[in-house]
């Protein structure tokens, strides 16, 4: 165990001596083909970023005007902390991601190859993809719409939620799209945060063969969002809809005639791009605001960089444009690279559980990227589904939105990846914009259940309660030193609670939020959230250790370890499990006691296990910690839920208590 007399630090309980080099072969061919060229890079960046980003800026966007300074950062203290990248010059988010294709000869390139849940298909080249998204920002100018207009967008995964993301980008409209699971009600609070102006949205949307009824969802919003003056509905499923005339349009009608010319408007590099709304553990969603130049770079970049993307890759990104993953890698990273998407609709269940794997088979999918929640769905489902398929085309796996438990990662690793591809685990957050660390496949041997190094621009320090930077294996905050270009530029309509979130608690350093350590080869590994940890008789705990113990055990699904009020040890560890095909029992409550005691030590011995079929999770797949801990110490659930995906499943918690 690392030395725990630290003040303020947290205890480190997990071992992982597993290592992983990229094959020669890969790296012979990749982008950083070794660690001596990262860590060149990385100290180039970390030496003079203003010199590096001024040059990979230049070559790299697309400007109408060029920018005068790269970076306006007034460190260390001015209120709120914002910084400017790029300042004076003129780009377009939209046109870094089509036009500059077509000019450089790559138009016939195919952007999208779409697939919708019914089965339905369709390939969209750059050029295509180019006539659509200017069809429809002409349709949206003449409703009125103008730059810094919001809009919010709430559709299915289908290719007209990208076309109407660039679209909103390539007039200068704001976008915020809205995960199409969300309520009317969370519709409502976003519009009205965000004073949009018009939403988008699709008559209904296909869900594991069933139909959800967005445009109604929208109506009932639309009843308590007096901004929103246009409403444009796609008609993906043929469903009838409520139509209130003067308000509601067509979407295949208002773009029908548009003109398929329509210019790139230049935008100040600081114009906002987009606002995406996160839940903070209490309180209201924060719009979290991205600008245009910054942003689109970062996403490219690290696109590039973490998925060695070349001429050829067929890449794709699970994750629903909802969320941040579906901004930075499903829309604007890849399409500014230049890639090849492959883009779902639908569950990963439906018809049957190898769809996934079928689509990888019949797409050739060179690099693929999704979420812990999914991997472990996987490895329950059993390795049948996915023997089925030739999964041979894959070159790189990415995961993100949660750990990886080490034992998800060896499985990812072993059935999926065939021993032969990199994992990047990528540890980012909607506010970063970007992936902030992961490996880079070529160069950095993977340690499964860490996110490995920082990527080139990105500076981590951890920092312990009291202030003081952290030494190796000695848990703490995270935080980031310099400003990057994919950094958020604030809280739409709140500056106050930016200011207080990111900025308050280790003075000119970016919080994270997140806690993190740092082995003694500088690999870094995510310990949850600040909020998350569980203080067991004077020790600071991390969720991930304890859960990464349980999910080892071969009867464990997934796990979630909180901590609830004890008399004696400050706190004690409750976790709530789910089994894969195991029958919950009493042996088998002692065994798993007995299986974390051996992994990490007694210290970390779950004093209450509880079995469940679910674990209360985000709409985006995160375990609700928050929500467990109060089932553990015997509370109501209180608190924000609205992001909660199933609602049941807190029901259904109580009743399982002990
Ligand atoms: O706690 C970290 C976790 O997800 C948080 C960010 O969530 P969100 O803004 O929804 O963005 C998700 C997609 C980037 C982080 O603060 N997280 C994300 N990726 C990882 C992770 N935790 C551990 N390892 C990761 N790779």
């Amino acid at each position: 165990m690392a030395d725990a007399a630290r003040l303020g630090a947290i205890d480190t309980v997990m071992h992982e001596d597993r290592l992983f080099p990229p094959s020669a072969e890969f790296s012979a061919k990749a982008r950083i083909p070794s660690l001596a060229d990262y860590e060149a890079l990385w100290n180039e960046v970390a030496a003079d970023p203003v010199a590096f980003w001024e040059k990979v800026g230049r070559e790299e966007l697309h400007w109408f005007e060029p920018f005068t300074e790269t970076l306006r950062w007034d460190e260390p203290q001015s209120q709120p902390q914002v910084a400017e990248w790029f300042v004076g010059g003129k780009t377009n988010a939209s046109y870094n991601c089509l036009d500059k294709h077509i000019a450089e000869g790559n138009g016939d390139r195919i952007a999208l190859l779409w697939e919708g849940e019914p089965g339905d298909t369709r390939r969209i080249s750059y050029v295509q993809l180019h006539k659509h998204v200017c069809k429809f920002a002409n349709a949206l100018k003449s409703l009125g719409i103008q730059k810094g207009d919001r809009v919010s967008i709430y559709m299915p995964m289908v290719p007209e939620l990208v076309i109407a993301m660039l679209g909103c980008a390539r007039i200068g409209a704001v976008h915020s799209v809205i995960f199409g699971g969300f309520s009317a009600e969370a519709i409502a609070d976003r519009n009205n945060d965000a004073g949009a102006v018009a939403i988008i949205t699709a008559d209904a949307a296909w869900r594991r063969g069933k139909v959800l009824p967005l445009k109604q969802t929208v109506d009932e919003a639309l009843k308590k969002s007096p901004t929103v003056k246009h409403c444009i509905v796609l008609d993906r499923v043929n469903e009838a809809v409520h139509w209130t005339p003067g308000r509601d349009y067509w979407w295949r009608e208002l773009t029908r005639n548009a003109s398929d010319d329509c210019p790139a408007e230049p935008m100040d590099s600081e114009a906002p791009l987009f606002i995406l709304y996160t839940s903070g553990s209490t309180g209201k969603p924060k719009g979290i605001l991205h600008t245009t130049a910054g942003y689109t770079l970062w996403s490219k970049k690290t696109f590039e960089w973490v998925f060695d993307h070349r001429e050829g890759d067929v890449y794709w990104c699970t994750a629903d444009c909802g969320w941040i993953t579906g901004h930075s890698y499903v829309t604007y990273g890849p399409l500014a690279a230049g890639a090849t998407c492959v883009l779902y609709e639908g569950a990963p269940d439906y018809p049957d559980k190898d769809r996934f794997w079928e689509i990888i088979d019949k797409y050739n999918v060179t690099l693929f990227y999704t979420a812990p929640t999914a991997i472990r769905a996987f490895i329950k489902w059993g390795d049948d589904y996915v023997d089925k398929h030739d999964l041979s085309s894959l070159r790189v796996l990415g995961s993100v939105g949660e750990g990886i438990n080490p034992e998800a990662w060896m499985w990812y690793h072993r059935k999926i990846g065939g021993e032969r591809c990199p994992i990047v685990d990528t540890w980012w957050q909607t506010e970063t914009g970007g992936i902030m660390m992961s490996p880079l496949p070529g160069a950095i041997a993977t340690k499964p259940g860490s996110c490995t190094k920082p990527l080139p621009g990105v500076i981590p320090k951890i920092i312990d309660e009291v202030g003081d930077e952290c030494g190796p294996d000695q848990g703490g905050m995270l935080t980031i030193a310099h400003p990057w270009p994919g950094m958020l530029r604030g809280i739409w309509n709140d500056p106050e609670r930016y200011q207080e979130v990111y900025w308050s608690k280790v003075p000119g350093k970016y919080l994270a939020g997140d806690n993190a350590r740092c082995d003694k080869d500088g690999y870094y590994w995510i310990m949850g959230r600040i909020d998350d940890v569980l203080n067991v008789s004077g020790h600071r705990l991390s969720t991930i250790e304890i859960e990464s113990a349980l999910v080892s055990h071969p009867a464990v699904a997934e796990a979630a370890a909180v901590g609830r009020p004890h008399e004696l040890k400050g706190e004690a560890v409750a976790v709530f499990v789910t089994l894969k095909n195991a029958p919950p029992s009493d042996e088998l409550r002692d065994e798993l006691k007995k299986h974390v005691r051996k992994e990490i030590g007694a210290l970390a011995q779950p004093d209450d296990i509880r079995f469940t079929n679910t674990l209360p999770k985000t709409r985006s797949g995160k375990i609700m910690r928050r929500l467990l801990r109060d089932i553990a110490a015997g509370k109501e659930a209180v608190g924000d839920t609205s992001t909660l995906e199933d609602y049941s499943v807190l029901a259904s918690l109580r009743q399982d208590e002990e």
